[in-house]
């Protein structure tokens, strides 16, 4: 993956048919648990395993010559976490930025935050095996744990050391932090502490 520039959404729009366009989210919830009792959780924040093996957040190409970034949005939405995401409706007031890269291919990603609450993020997960792309494009969904544990590794830094797609663990890191799921003191300790990760 080469590197990645931030973009207008409007200049986005405005690049030539060579370039490819894929929409992800970042769908999250209040959660009010603790780890053994005692470790605050604070969201329940969605990922997926995909097909190859990497983490990365739902969603995927569209196509804005034949219908909105949205559009596309939702129906992969659909097809990765099933029909329990149809009344989610993401739209323009959920797009956070866009991101360029050019290498291996041209693509623009462009990337979406939702609040949900505890009951709506729980019933996704709970309809996402009828998903139509369930073992196929996504091998399942997980949490990502915002907490640190005492041990300075355990929780948010050995996450990061997981394999991501393109551009979904800065998409993470950067959401976490301009959303305040996680303190940006504790952010920055987590990507120093994160144990070497694969590519
Ligand atoms: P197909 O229908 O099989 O093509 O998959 P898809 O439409 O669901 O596309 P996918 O979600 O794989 O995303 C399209 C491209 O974006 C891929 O080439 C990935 O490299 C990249 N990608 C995948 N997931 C993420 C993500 O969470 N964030 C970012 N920034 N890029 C991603
Ligand atoms: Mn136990
Ligand atoms: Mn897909
Ligand atoms: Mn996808
Ligand atoms: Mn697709
Ligand atoms: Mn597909």
């Amino acid at each position: 993956m080469g590197e990645s520039r931030p973009l207008s959404r409007s200049e986005a729009l405005q690049l030539g048919p060579g370039w490819r366009h894929a929409c992800h989210a970042l769908l999250y919830a209040p959660c009010p648990g603790r780890l053994f009792g005692v470790v605050p959780l604070g969201h329940a924040v969605l990922m997926q395993m995909r097909f190859d093996g990497r983490l990365g957040f739902p969603g995927g190409f569209v196509d804005p010559r034949t219908g909105s970034l949205e559009d596309g949005l939702n129906r992969e939405l659909q097809e990765e976490l099933g029909p329990g995401a149809a009344p989610l409706c993401l739209a323009e007031g959920d797009y956070l930025g866009s991101c360029r890269v050019e290498a291996p291919q041209r693509l623009v990603t462009h990337f979406y935050t939702r609040r949900l609450s505890l009951e709506q993020f729980r019933a996704l997960e709970e309809g996402a095996t009828r998903a139509q792309e369930h073992g196929l494009e996504v091998m399942g969904l997980v949490r990502v744990p915002l907490y640190t544990l005492r041990d300075g590794v355990g929780g948010l830094p050995t996450f990061l050391s997981n394999a991501f797609a393109g551009g979904a663990r800065e998409q993470l890191l950067e959401s976490l932090g301009i959303l305040g799921l996680v303190p940006e003191a504790q952010l920055s300790e987590a990507v120093a502490a994160s144990p070497k990760s694969p590519d």
